[in-house]
């Protein structure tokens, strides 16, 4: 069985969210935003972040992806299992996700959004792994925090499903 250690508290993680939320009010001012959640670990952070966004027109859509298997890799093959309720087309979209490792989900997704024509089309990530990294055509405009090549839980990030609930994020021991 594995553990789970305390990486960044609930106190540091929900602090930086409202910086971030801070930041997108101030970058968008005047404009309204549309935020979209990659589900399933994007989730917990949209929720808290929207609510740290004082713009008065914001509004949310959700996407479910999946890239096969259950592992801690991603294998690079990107699924919708839902699609969007809503379109793009001229609307400023922030794109928000729990963490980008390789980065291959996101430069699949972005590439489908982009072709999808908003007026303005940003990356805001929880987490990002740069060491992991294997596309170089994904900019990330908002990132919570950098992490080590370890594997994170927690905030939404799941082991086989489990800890999306922790209000933390947490490091995965295998002994
Ligand atoms: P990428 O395509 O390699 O950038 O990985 C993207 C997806 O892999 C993320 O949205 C997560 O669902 C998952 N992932 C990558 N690293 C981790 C991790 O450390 N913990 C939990 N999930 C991860
Ligand atoms: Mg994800």
């Amino acid at each position: 069985m594995e553990r789970v250690e305390v990486l960044l508290d609930e106190a540091t993680v929900n602090k930086r969210i409202a910086d971030i939320g801070a930041q997108i009010s101030k970058d968008f001012e005047g404009r309204e935003v549309h935020l979209i959640c990659v589900l399933k670990g994007g989730a917990p952070f949209m929720c808290e972040l929207a609510k740290r966004i004082t713009l008065p027109k914001v509004s949310l859509d959700f996407m479910s992806v999946s890239s096969y298997g259950s592992g801690t890799k991603s294998s690079g093959v990107v699924k919708i299992v839902k699609d969007l309720d809503e379109e793009l087309e001229g609307k400023n979209v922030i794109v928000i996700e729990d963490i980008i490792d390789s980065g291959r989900t996101l430069s699949y997704l972005m590439e489908i959004f982009r072709q999808r024509h908003p007026a303005d089309l940003k990356l805001c990530t929880l987490l990002d792994k740069p060491e992991g990294r294997v596309v170089d055509d994904v900019t990330v405009d908002y990132v919570g925090f950098e992490v080590p090549d370890e594997f994170v839980v927690g905030y939404g990030l799941d082991y086989d499903q489990k800890y999306r609930n922790l209000p933390y994020i947490g490091v995965v021991k295998f002994d």
